[in-house]
């Protein structure tokens, strides 16, 4: 019996929780585990219930279970609350910090039947299978920041911080994960001009000593965000600071055809979180058009990363891989010769594999 803690949140969020729901629900009837699922309030929603985006009863229920499934958060109506206030940084990153989730995994896999559905070239884009890693819990994000009226105006400060401590615990992780797949860590950076990356990579390369049988490189950002669509089959693990690891990973998203195919995993504390890499995307929310197989694949994630069932975790990304082969596609995929599906039809078929493996 497995406590998940479920924050559909705002926008398609709601929209595509259930499906992965679905599918969870179909792998323990296959396997024979059970899941309790507890529904929590975060987000916009969250505020306009109960006047913040992550009420203390919702952190408790994510404190108390096993795992934590998240739809997305946000939208133009909480725009121009109070930063405190806002879903981003009144509930996601506080989220992310009081859970201790210091990593964030984004693995970018292309399913052979998506190759024509991405705007890169096939040629550069089929076989890719790479996973960013993404320090979660510091730099600009949680750095001190400050406005001051200044003559003429306003000044604007983030303060942009590393630690020694901060930058090889996620390392570390990145050399136990590049070892179990292709011994490739790739580490990005700014070092030729920022501080903090300066020491990002003197931590690295005194790391590297202790993975011989890792090939460390070293890369600035630009280079990286360019040679991931000259050439993404270079990479196996790439890991990276928070904002660094933001901005190329919604760049990666491309090359798994659409950024509703990638999932993500924050771990790192004692309960992991699992939601897909995207947003909220209120100008679709409603309509049935949402992909949930971002957020299914996350459920994966959350199989194998949080209750270590690694078969069940399979089973579910099988089933994905099936229903693609199948034809099926929500609009952000579609393509000539598919057939179209809305969310909850994707997740029905989804179920529909997951039985039948
Ligand atoms: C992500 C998102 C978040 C981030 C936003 C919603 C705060 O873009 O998970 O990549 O920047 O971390
Ligand atoms: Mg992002």
């Amino acid at each position: 019996m497995y406590k998940i803690a479920v924050l559909p949140g705002d926008g398609i969020g709601v929209e595509i929780v259930p499906e992965a729901i679905k599918a969870l629900q179909a792998v323990g009837e296959k396997y024979n585990h059970q899941f309790e699922f507890t529904e929590a309030l975060v987000g916009g929603a969250a505020y306009d219930a109960v006047g913040h985006p992550l009420p203390a009863e919702t952190l408790q229920i994510c404190k108390q279970s096993d795992a934590v499934l998240l739809g997305a958060i946000g939208g133009p109506k909480w725009e121009q609350l109070p930063v405190h206030l806002r879903p981003e940084v009144g509930a996601l990153l506080p989220l992310r910090k009081e859970l201790g989730l210091y990593a964030n995994l984004r693995p970018c896999f292309l399913f052979p039947g998506l190759t024509h559905a991405s705007t890169l070239k096939e040629e550069v884009i089929a076989g890719v299978d790479l996973i960013v890693i993404r320090e979660l819990t510091g730099g600009l994000y949680f750095g001190e920041k400050n406005r001051e009226k200044i003559d003429g105006g306003v000044k604007a400060t983030d303060i942009l911080s590393y630690s020694t401590y901060e930058i090889e615990r996620i390392v570390r992780y990145a050399y136990e994960v590049a070892r179990k797949r292709n011994h490739k860590l790739c580490s990005v950076d700014k070092a030729n001009v920022i501080e903090t990356s300066r020491l990002w990579r003197e931590t690295v390369t005194e790391l590297a000593k202790e993975y011989p049988d890792v090939e460390t490189s070293h890369m600035y950002v630009d280079n990286c965000a360019m040679q991931l669509i000259r050439n993404p089959k270079q990479f196996d693990v790439i890991v990276t600071e928070n904002m660094f690891g933001d901005i190329l990973t919604d760049e990666a998203s491309m090359l798994t055809g659409s950024i509703g195919m990638l999932p993500s995993a924050s771990i790192g504390g004692e309960v992991g979180l699992y939601e897909p890499s995207h947003g909220s995307a209120p100008d679709i929310a409603g309509q049935n058009k949402a992909n949930p197989l971002a957020t299914i694949l996350s459920a994966a994630m959350l199989l194998r990363y949080s209750l270590n069932l690694e078969k069940e975790a399979r089973a579910i990304e099988t089933a994905v891989s099936r229903v693609i082969e199948n034809g099926y596609r929500t609009p952000d995929l579609i393509e000539e010769g598919c057939r179209l599906a809305g969310t909850a039809e994707m997740g029905d078929l989804v179920v529909s594999q997951i039985k039948s493996l």
